[in-house]
């Protein structure tokens, strides 16, 4: 009988340090294992309760510190929990060291989970065989056997064997190789920090790196060989970012070595693994013929987040999945703050506001969760964490509490929480205990560097950070919200200077001290909330816009936008006036805002477009032409100007090729057919590359062009613009053909399978189709991605995001609840069904406005 019932472990046995031997054999995809876990008893017990999966367990032994004389031991197994437990020989006693040894073997993965082998071709069209590892959030258990929860830190002894050809990486340096009488070599790898399993890692394969050493970590950049030519930007932004970071958190990076691999496939965008970063090759590759700047931004921004968990998860980890914010939330902030602060020219501010608007839209459903969720149990419910309110609304909150206490105190104060808590693990009240402690020493300090006037006497009054802090962040929906109020006015006195002040009640009213026009609301949109004005201020603001739109900044503009079209989805400002103010456009010449009236716009095009409403929908984009037509004629095809206007030129010549406006189709063809006659060796802008691809991915001919070269290119950034064109083919054979060859994962790989299905349902041809597919592979899909994992939950909503009709809504419903109830229950499909309703209620209330007005 197995002695545990629960799915989190028993807390009277903790290990302490893991011993851990592998043998890969990456031809038959199996391996051999042995590992040897030192023990410390915290309460007297007789069994060792920990996690194992799909292992072929030969032999246990049991040690006690004292005799050290081994003992064969029996195993019990529990796979619905993945657990084994061992029944020792004698009880443990508390405060007592023992040793368990366990050997086994096990199959390589096939998935990208786990210990996963996979194989390539490489330059030569030689078959290549590669093996890497993913463990967050659950599967270090299926590699070696251990106390697989982040609060069980230990430190990790690794050695691997393998083929001489082959490099091996883990998590530290490498101590020691040494070839085996049987002409294999052993890499044995220096013990590791203290550390969660799910942040273990190693690979095996053939690469090639570039390094550079700071301050005595050497950072290297690995890829498959013939990629190496495409790892300078990531060594150089690495170099930047890790300098940063050491003297923003006052905290030395502890390992000697900081490796960045671009692994041939990867499930994620990437993974922080304490020293041995893994990415997909197109987040961490960069082509100086091919990579576009939003590509470069991806790459920057991506090694951003993952090095700034080697602090934020690695160094300081949530105790339990509940708490995944204070490492994604975290991360996802620091990627933002790092890049204002050293790639400032990027403005990925532009990119932060964009994921604040979506956040505040999916955080709007009913299906939506705390960021810090009470109850976290199941393997669906943990992988279901990993969503983007985790992420992005976790990073907004913090940009918030940042503006509110000033950059200084938030500085501090996640100084002292990395301190205190280095090589442990936290739940949130301990970071609210660092930002009082810090607040309630500095405050007089911060109070003198802060702003004048009656900001600083509004401050002075609300000293109780604590206080602020638990209802700003009020984790059970009951809680009554403080909210910081920034606003400016067109006032002299408000304009320049910001002004804030704490909405602590239901309602509050704030005195200005003198006339004004309007008043704009959360400057920046630092804050995380949506604003509904009076009448005569939207008005007002509308009138401002009109007349000189820059009094406001280009956040402030983007965030009105942003807002009234929100309010108008709900009916509380008429779609009219949400029209009225966008009007304005014809001389906007920012991104942000450029791009969120084309998102909204899009939105509502997409719905008629999948409703049959051609007509309307073709009058909503000539409508939109008019307001953007001047800015789409001063576009050139080239990749000429800042990081920011180059994104606005390839989202406004997008638009207006999509939508066969101008004679952008026609010049995009062009270049295209250039292209293909010199066989695609000509080199294309790239900012347009994608734009240009899709112009000739409508012909039969351009098409297979495009297929041919996508099996043949050696850079991903290329791919993925080709694949894009590819797969917004009109043609449903082409559209169904495509995903069908990446659920086989030969010819395009499974891990594009997502970004395919996105891209066929966005448009009319393939929206029937996508959904299709998944339904009829659901099964399929879910054993390689598993059930709740982020890219099921990209399927679902991709798949599903712009039905708007009673018959889908049913019909959707109906498949799910057909699969199982955990199927049915899981947060993405109840998201789905949601938005579904909410399109239906779009339409049914703004359709007779819109056909009026159009
Ligand atoms: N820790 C995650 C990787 C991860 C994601 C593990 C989902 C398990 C499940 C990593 O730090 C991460 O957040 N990766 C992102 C990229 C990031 C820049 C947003 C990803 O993979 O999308
Ligand atoms: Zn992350």
């Amino acid at each position: 009988l197995f002695p545990w019932a629960q799915i989190r472990l028993p807390t009277a046995v903790a290990p302490v340090r893991y011993d851990l031997t592998l043998h890969p054999n990456l031809t038959s995809m199996t391996f051999r294992g042995s590992v040897t876990i030192s023990l410390q008893a915290l309460q007297a017990t007789w069994n060792i309760v920990l996690h194992s999966t799909g292992h072929n367990i030969s032999r246990v032994t049991f040690m006690t510190a004292v005799s050290s004389q081994e003992k064969e031991v029996d195993v019990l197994e529990y796979p619905l929990h993945e657990q084994i437990a061992i029944v020792a020989p004698e009880t443990l006693l508390e405060g007592h060291n023992y040793t368990l040894k366990i050997e086994y073997s096990a199959n390589i993965s096939s998935s990208s989970y786990g210990f996963y082998g996979i194989s390539y071709r490489d330059e030569s069209n030689e078959k290549k065989y590669f093996a890497a590892t993913q463990f967050e959030p659950l599967a270090a258990r299926s590699a070696f056997p251990c106390f697989d929860e982040p609060a069980f830190k230990a430190t990790f002894v690794i050695r691997i064997k393998r083929d001489e050809q082959y490099t091996a990486l883990s998590n530290m340096p490498k101590k020691s190789s040494v070839v085996l009488e049987d002409g294999l070599v052993q890499d044995e790898f220096f013990e590791s920090v203290k550390m969660s399993t799910y942040l273990v890692a190693f690979i095996v394969g053939e690469m090639k790196n570039l390094s550079q050493d700071v301050n005595g970590t050497l950072v290297s950049i690995y890829a498959v060989p013939e990629k190496i030519g495409q790892v300078h930007h990531a060594l150089e932004t690495t170099v930047k970012l890790l300098d940063f970071y050491q003297n923003y958190f006052e905290i030395q990076y502890p390992l000697k070595k900081l490796d960045l691999v671009a692994i041939p496939d990867f499930e994620a965008g990437a993974m922080e693994n304490w020293g041995l970063l893994t990415f997909r090759e197109e987040t961490l590759l960069y082509d100086g013929n091919t990579s576009s700047v939003a590509d470069r931004k991806l790459v920057t921004k991506i090694i951003a987040h993952e090095l700034a968990h080697q602090w934020f998860g690695n160094l300081v980890t949530m105790q339990w999945w509940n708490d995944l914010w204070l490492n994604e939330g975290f991360a996802t902030f620091m990627e933002y703050f790092s890049l204002e602060k050293i790639f400032g020219e990027l403005s990925s501010y532009e990119d932060f506001l964009d994921a604040r608007f979506k956040t505040m839209r999916k955080d709007a459903l009913n299906s939506s969760h705390p960021i810090s969720s009470s109850s976290v149990q199941s393997s669906e419910q943990i992988e279901e964490m990993f969503d983007s309110l985790s992420y992005f609304k976790g990073a907004s909150l913090l940009l918030m509490l940042k503006t509110y206490l000033s950059e200084d105190i938030f500085q501090h104060a996640i100084i002292l929480y990395l301190h205190n808590h280095s090589y442990t693990s936290t739940h949130s009240d301990d970071l609210w205990d660092s930002f009082n402690e810090v607040s309630d020493l500095d405050i007089y300090l911060a109070l003198k560097l802060w702003y004048q006037g009656q900001f600083l006497r509004e401050r002075g009054m609300e000293l109780s950070v604590q206080m602020f802090m638990d209802k700003m962040f009020p984790f059970y929906y009951s809680s009554l919200w403080h909210i910081p109020l920034s606003y400016v006015t067109d006032g002299k006195n408000y304009s320049k200077h910001r002004s804030v002040s704490l909405l602590d009640k239901k309602s509050g009213v704030i005195n200005l001290t003198e006339e004004v026009q309007w008043i704009k609301v959360n400057t920046d949109m630092t804050g995380y909330y949506i604003v509904h004005y009076a009448d005569d201020n939207w008005e007002a603001l509308i009138k401002q816009l009109k007349t000189n739109p820059y009094v406001l900044s280009d956040k402030d503009r983007a965030n009105l936008i942003n807002n009234i079209f929100e309010l108008a989805g709900l009916g509380k400002v008429s779609l009219q006036r949400a029209f009225d103010l966008i009007d304005y456009l014809r001389n906007e010449t920012y991104t942000a805002p450029i791009s969120e009236a084309l998102f909204q716009t899009e939105l509502i095009y997409n719905l008629l477009d999948k409703l049959g409403h051609m007509d309307l929908a073709s009058r909503l984009v000539n409508k939109v032409f008019k307001l953007l037509q001047s800015q789409i004629q001063q576009q050139t095809w080239t990749d000429e100007g800042t990081p920011s206007t180059r994104e606005l030129r390839s989202v406004l010549l997008d638009f207006a090729c999509t939508h066969s406006l101008e004679n952008c189709s026609a010049a995009a063809l062009k270049l295209f057919n250039d292209w293909m006659a010199s066989n695609g060796t000509q080199s294309l802008p790239t900012d347009v590359m994608a734009t240009v691809f899709k112009a000739g991915a409508k012909t039969e001919g351009g098409w297979s062009f495009l297929l041919s070269k996508y099996v043949s290119l050696g850079s991903e950034a290329e791919k993925n613009k080709i694949l894009e064109a590819l797969a917004s083919s009109e043609d449903v054979r082409k559209l169904y053909w495509l995903m069908k060859k990446s659920l086989d994962g030969d010819l395009i790989r499974t891990q594009k399978l997502s970004f395919i299905i996105r891209t066929v349902a966005r448009h009319f041809p393939g929206h029937l189709l996508a959904w299709d597919f998944v339904k009829e592979n659901w099964s399929k899909l879910v054993q390689k991605f598993h059930l709740g994992s982020y890219t099921i939950q990209s399927i679902v909503a991709g798949s599903t995001h712009l039905f708007s009709t009673k018959a889908h809504l049913s019909e959707v419903q109906a498949f799910f609840e057909n699969q199982s109830e955990a199927t049915f229950q899981l947060r993405c499909v109840q998201e789905a069904l949601e938005v579904i309703q909410l399109n239906m209620q779009w339409v049914e209330k703004n359709l007779k406005t819109l056909t009026y007005w159009l």
